[in-house]
């Protein structure tokens, strides 16, 4: 893409159509297609939140140093934060010595690894994974709560499925439009831009390397 078509293309449109491709084979990985197609058992749904946890804990440990950084602190916002959730689903699926012995996955390890790294080194890079995760949350994310009510019989929003489940935002529609127009108004040149774009690829493969090896975790025998 010329520098041209990237200034006149706003950010969150780029951003969107640039991970498109990435999106469908994430959104279309054996994991994700046999989790939502209820073919897994309620210990591979586990297995899943356990890796969400260590990947929001770096997303969300790193977040308050971002606060006022002029990138990334606006994306700074309390509604999103999801570490509490997750604590409460797993708590729901492992039990109250939850944490004990929860180890991630290697590609877990390295995902959690490089959210940390943004945070701490590179603001405009952790923007990538903030979009990557909690604009995904907020749309997709709604249909693996039903899948996960419906097949493992969770509550309705309740233990379990909270992660997906953003009770202080009322209007997800609303709260997407906002967070776009958060996007297109990143203060950073077009190649830091398209630096972000890159990043926010490397978010959608780092994802896709997790449900592959949840993948290898829990196949299918059938
Ligand atoms: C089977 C799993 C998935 C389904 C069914 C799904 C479905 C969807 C749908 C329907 C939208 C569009 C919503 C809208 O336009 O408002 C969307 C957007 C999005 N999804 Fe997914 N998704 C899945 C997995 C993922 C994964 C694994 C990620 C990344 C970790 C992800 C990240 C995103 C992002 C960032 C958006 C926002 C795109 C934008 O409007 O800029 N999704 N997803």
């Amino acid at each position: 893409m010329d520098s041209t078509a990237t200034t006149a293309t706003p950010f969150s449109t780029l951003i969107r159509t640039a991970s498109h491709e990435q999106h469908t084979e994430a959104e279309s990985s054996t994991f994700m297609s046999d989790m939502l197609g209820g073919r897994l058992g309620v210990e591979a749904y586990t297995r899943y939140t356990e890796q969400l946890w260590f990947v929001y804990r770096a997303l969300e440990d790193g977040a308050g140093a971002l606060r006022e950084h002029p990138v990334a602190g606006p994306f700074v916002q309390p509604e999103l934060m999801r570490t509490a959730e997750l604590e409460r689903d797993l708590a729901h699926l492992r039990g109250a010595g939850w944490r004990e012995g929860l180890e991630p996955l290697p590609a877990t390890a390295a995902y959690a690894g490089r959210v940390a790294e943004c945070a701490r080194e590179w603001p405009a890079g952790y923007v990538a994974h903030h979009y990557t995760r909690y604009l995904g949350d907020l749309s997709g994310g709604q249909i693996i709560r039903g899948t996960a009510e419906k097949t493992w019989g969770f509550e309705r929003k309740g233990d379990g499925v909270r992660f997906y489940v953003f009770e202080q935002i009322s209007n997800p529609a609303a709260f997407k439009r906002e967070y776009r127009e958060l996007l297109d108004a990143v203060d950073a040149d077009d190649l830091e831009k398209q630096r972000i774009v890159d990043e926010c690829k490397r978010a959608f493969a780092l994802n896709t390397a997790v449900f592959r090896e949840l993948g290898e975790v829990f196949p299918l025998s059938a």
